[in-house]
């Protein structure tokens, strides 16, 4: 199976099978993230940039290091330093950078829907780094990466996620990622930061944390969007520690071998303990080795799915084929030249 479009920008839109198909390509990168010579050619010769409008430090190392490891040229651009600054539009800023011949664009942007807005009107591949409070699809699949490497298949295991949902694009592609593959989610937090009528995505509300957490085979704990508020919604932090801070105590009736993961970056003391961030159950690093490796099958996927379609196959084509024999997914060993370390 091969992914077929030209862009990734939510979860939402994906069937099961793509989910799974960027998990099991992202397995296979990690093997080449533990080696000494962690680089292959696979995106020789393609241009990658990084837009970024927000703020991030995981995100943007992570894409960086996986364009690299992948051999792409890159370039970073970051809002505070550019002509956006100077008034320039989203589509003019988007077609300067294109008229210098870019085949992708990973965007981090403070509007829902900007990346979506951009894809409809470029010919470049748009992968998604947050959008807004809408979704941050890449985020989303290194959560079931984890989740799936801990806990085994997710169909029918019981996730938790504790927090600010209403301005979370990570709890949107969780929900989505999740419920395609079949986990029963539960939301947790605050009714003012809890989205109208949410259960409409096949989740369930529980606003008693220990309630929540009892039986849960992973919970996954969101920042407090300080950023997003509007006013009047969270109440003061002291507050919403005191109530709905991850404490040791609401592990203790979590499932066996039950997992506590964060996005990052972590405000210790507010939505989690410390006893929680730095305990057995956190595999919140864990989530940080697996984004390089996500990214990467994802920057993989869509270079392929391009390379089909610019050597004249159609769409429908394309998603009939295979991969090529030598790319990466297909390796058995790491012999196969797909898989080949750079200077090995
Ligand atoms: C998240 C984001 O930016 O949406 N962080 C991340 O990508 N690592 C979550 C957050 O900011 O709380």
């Amino acid at each position: 199976m091969i992914y077929g479009r030209k862009d990734l920008l939510d979860l939402e839109s994906l069937d099961a099978g793509e989910i799974t198909l960027f998990l099991d390509t992202a397995e296979r990168f990690r093997e080449i993230n533990e080696r000494e010579v962690k680089k292959v050619p696979t995106l020789r010769g393609f241009t990658v940039v990084n837009l970024f409008f927000e703020n991030s430090t995981r995100t943007r190392i992570s894409f960086e290091l996986a364009e690299k490891r992948l051999s792409a040229d890159i370039v970073n651009f970051s809002a505070s330093t550019s002509s956006v600054a100077k008034g320039e539009t989203l589509l003019d800023t988007a077609e300067n950078v294109l008229a210098m011949k870019v085949d992708m664009l990973v965007m981090r942007h403070g509007a829902s829907g900007a990346p979506h807005y951009l894809a409809r009107n470029i010919p470049a591949s748009v992968i998604n780094a947050g959008d807004g409070t809408h979704e941050h699809p890449t985020q989303g699949l290194l959560d079931l990466l984890t989740m799936r490497r801990h806990l085994g298949d997710l169909a029918g295991r019981r996730v938790v996620i504790v927090g600010d949902i209403l301005h979370s694009r990570v709890a949107r592609s969780n929900i989505h990622g999740l419920t395609k593959l079949g986990a029963e989610v539960v939301l947790c937090g605050p009714p003012s930061l809890m989205p109208v009528a949410v259960e409409r995505l096949g989740v369930r509300v529980e606003h008693e944390l220990g309630a929540a957490l009892a039986g849960a085979d992973a919970v996954n704990i969101l920042r407090i969007q300080r950023e997003r508020q509007d006013s009047g919604l969270l109440p003061s932090l002291r507050a919403y520690a005191r109530d709905w801070q991850v404490q040791p105590r609401h592990l203790e009736a979590m499932a066996p071998g039950g997992i506590v993961m964060h996005p990052g970056p972590m405000n210790r003391g507010v939505e989690i303990a410390q006893e929680v961030a730095n305990g057995p159950r956190a595999v919140i690093l864990d989530q940080v080795t697996n984004g390089v490796a996500v990214r990467m099958a994802v920057l993989y996927l869509l270079s392929a799915a391009r390379r089909r379609m610019s050597a004249g196959e159609t769409r429908e084509e394309a998603l009939a084929g295979e991969l090529p024999a030598a790319e990466p997914v297909r390796a058995a060993k790491n012999t196969d030249t797909g898989l080949r370390a750079e200077s090995a």
